[in-house]
């Protein structure tokens, strides 16, 4: 077979697979078989590169990031819908329909009402060409490369529509319960934010500027809704038949659907579906009730905010009273104490539910909320359930006050608010659980990686006094181990030996292991790409920090102050006399050239510099081995001139520091 042809054997092939797996959920390969038809289509475009197409399976993830989004407008404005409550509220809207239609006849469709962000996704000649957010209805961001990644998204579309070039589709991004509960725990170990619930990590994942992390989200998409140039309308004017079409060119669409004669058939379904909202794996939140006939929706009309061909029934939310038996005040890794309320356990969306967080002191005070009160609950599609409000026609004479503890609940000390800060801390450093929590993330999977030093192991150790600080493990004896409960000598030299091995991790691992704050995975990678070694790290200003990618100024902030404390430092010490490697790797450190007049001179910046942002000659300074400090010293090699110099201009004079002017600064980079 000639290649190209080939090539699109593949391609087909790997569609209708694709196609049968995220949209049909029924496989006729195996997973092994599925890889071995990408990897052959893989290793031929790269033998081939002049025969790759966009809407190859392969290119799914192929742009890079991009920094802002272009805004696309809306052919048709994505409108948003009416909410009912009761059936009385549907009814009334059947009746306008009925008065608006004059006496046709019209049907409903009802479709389930997923939770999760709307999108278009536009195609031209059967291929997919964009995909934009809704936005304000108007106008939306492009988001066509993320959109992309998304497998249930056809490229190419399985069969034509008849007589039709370009159409858009409409529908709702989202995840399944069981997928977004899986992301959220790697999120955690990744020290990576962990979303509230799958809604607000669909949205924040589209927003993603990074494909490559897209394609890893486990986002899935239902349509519902085709829209067809003027003038094909009649051939498309039944809403069911589109949809149905829709499933048959590659989409996935719900098949939770019914069509139904009239307005009762509608409150039928709408009763059924709030009943088994559960039994579906994903987030629904109502019914989506359209009349059929599109011909009928240009009848009906809408208004600024809505069409008058539909309406969305809400499901009441999932809330439930029970009793506040208790709140405890848990410790953090980094001294935050948080209330956390102990109710008589109640059975919720599925679950049991026996504590909720009340957040910090003003939420308490917020809700009034005292020990022994009747509450209610709520679960949204949230995992965790929210303390709704009182019931305060159920408050007990004998209910008491809640109050933040004036002291640690663990180790007893003074507890502290900062003032721009809700939570109260516990700034003990050496507080028996801030340990215990720092060394857990110390030695967790993506942080050092020391398999068997779990929570239980530490709890011992740090009770036992044994360690008090995640340095502290590198210098364990093997018979005080072996002492311990559930050790003995096998596993502590088991567990000697992967401490051992931990000494030669990354860079990028130990600064996320170091635990600073809001340095989760992602920001430690960031910082490991800029620094060297640790001392690179602690010696950076707040500044330098600042233009780093990724990292903004709640970041930068922290590690400055991380690197300020004295218990800190004494840690970092005592990890290199441990003989943990501090820097990178040889294999880490990427061959860079550096330019001999900047490599390790520190600069300032003063004015406007013309052909360069304040970022972009920082960046090029650093890449190129140099400093960017704030403020002008003894220790400044040069002062960068720009316009409209400030007071720092003369303090160099002063000083007697070089000063450079753009020009000449670029012709050093060679870029003048
Ligand atoms: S139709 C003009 N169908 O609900 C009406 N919307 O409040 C277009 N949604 O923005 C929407 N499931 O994000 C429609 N089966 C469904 C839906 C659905 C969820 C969302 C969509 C829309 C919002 C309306």
């Amino acid at each position: 077979m000639h290649v190209k042809d080939r090539i699109k054997k593949l391609r087909d092939d790997i569609n209708y697979h694709n196609y049968r797996y995220y949209v049909l959920d029924n496989t006729v390969i195996s997973d092994y078989e599925y890889d071995k038809l990408m990897q052959e289509l893989i290793n031929l475009e790269k033998e081939h590169p002049e025969l790759i197409t966009p809407d190859s399976p392969t290119q799914r993830i192929g742009e890079e990031p991009t920094k802002v989004f272009p805004t696309i407008t809306h052919s048709v404005p994505m409108l948003s819908l009416s909410n009912t409550y009761t059936k009385e509220e549907v009814i009334d809207f059947d009746r306008r329909v009925k008065n608006l239609l004059g006496g046709e006849k019209y049907q409903y469709v009802v479709e389930l009402k997923i939770d999760g962000v709307a999108v278009c996704l536009i195609y031209r000649n059967g291929r997919y060409g964009q995909g934009a957010t809704r936005g304000d209805g108007f106008t939306g961001d492009d988001i066509t490369q993320n959109l992309k990644t998304i497998k249930s998204i056809p490229l190419n579309i399985l069969k034509p529509l008849e007589g039709v070039d370009e159409f858009e589709v409409r529908g709702e991004v989202f995840m399944k319960r069981n997928e977004f509960i899986k992301l959220n725990k790697m999120q955690a170990e990744k020290g990576e934010k962990v979303f509230a619930n799958s809604r607000n990590a669909t949205a924040g994942s589209l927003k993603l500027q990074d494909p490559k992390i897209v394609a890893e989200r486990p986002l899935t998409i239902f349509v519902y809704y085709l829209l067809v140039e003027k003038g094909k309308k009649d051939k498309y004017d039944s809403h069911y038949h589109n949809l149905k079409l829709l499933y048959e060119m590659g989409f996935l669409v719900n098949q939770n659907l019914r069509l139904c004669k009239n307005i009762y058939e509608v409150l039928d379904y709408c009763k059924e579906w709030e009943e088994k909202r559960e039994e579906v794996g994903y987030e629904i939140d109502g019914v989506v009730i359209k009349v059929n006939s599109l011909g009928q929706w240009g009848i009906l009309g809408s208004t600024a905010k809505s069409p008058r061909w539909s309406i969305a029934f809400k499901f009441k939310a999932k809330k439930i009273e029970t009793v506040i038996k208790d709140v405890f005040w848990q410790v953090g890794r980094t001294g935050s104490i948080t209330p956390v309320a102990v109710m008589e356990p109640v059975s919720l969306a599925g679950t049991v539910v026996k504590r909720a967080t009340l957040h910090n002191v003003d939420e308490i005070k917020r809700l009034n909320i005292m020990l022994g009160d009747t509450v209610v609950i709520e679960k949204g599609g949230d995992i965790i359930p929210k303390v709704i409000e009182v019931d305060f026609s159920k408050r007990k004479p004998d209910a008491k006050p809640i109050s933040a503890p004036e002291r640690c609940s663990v180790c007893g000390s003074e507890v502290v608010r900062f003032e721009d800060e809700a939570a109260i801390r516990c700034i003990n450093f050496s507080c028996p659980e801030q340990v215990a929590k720092r060394i857990e993330h110390f030695a967790s999977r993506n942080a050092m990686d020391i398999g068997g030093l779990g929570e239980a192991l530490v709890e011992q150790l740090t009770e036992n006094r044994i360690v008090s600080n995640p340095a502290d493990i590198y210098f364990l004896e093997k018979e005080k181990l072996a002492a311990l409960e559930r050790m003995g000598n096998k596993s502590a030299e088991n567990l000697l030996s992967k401490i051992e091995q931990s000494k030669s991790r990354s860079l990028e691992r130990l600064i996320f292991a170091l635990g600073i704050r809001y340095i989760g995975a992602g920001a430690a990678k960031d910082l490991a790409k800029r620094f060297s070694s640790i001392n690179e790290l602690r010696n950076a200003e707040f500044e330098e920090l600042l233009t780093i990618e990724g990292i903004g100024e709640k970041m930068a902030k922290s590690v400055v102050e991380f690197f300020r404390r004295d218990e800190n430092l004494n840690v970092l010490e005592k990890l290199r006399k441990a003989g943990v490697l501090m820097e990178k790797k040889k294999e880490e450190v990427t061959e860079r050239k550096t330019i001999e007049e900047i490599d390790g001179k520190t600069f300032v910046l003063t004015g406007t510099i013309e052909r360069l942002t304040r970022e972009e000659a920082s960046k090029l300074i650093m890449e190129n081995g140099g400093k960017v400090s704030s403020s002008v010293s003894k220790n400044t090699d040069y002062l960068l001139l720009g316009e409209n110099p400030g007071s720092k201009y003369d303090k160099a004079v002063k000083l007697g520091v070089k000063i450079i002017k753009e020009d000449d600064f670029l012709s050093i980079l060679g870029m003048g």
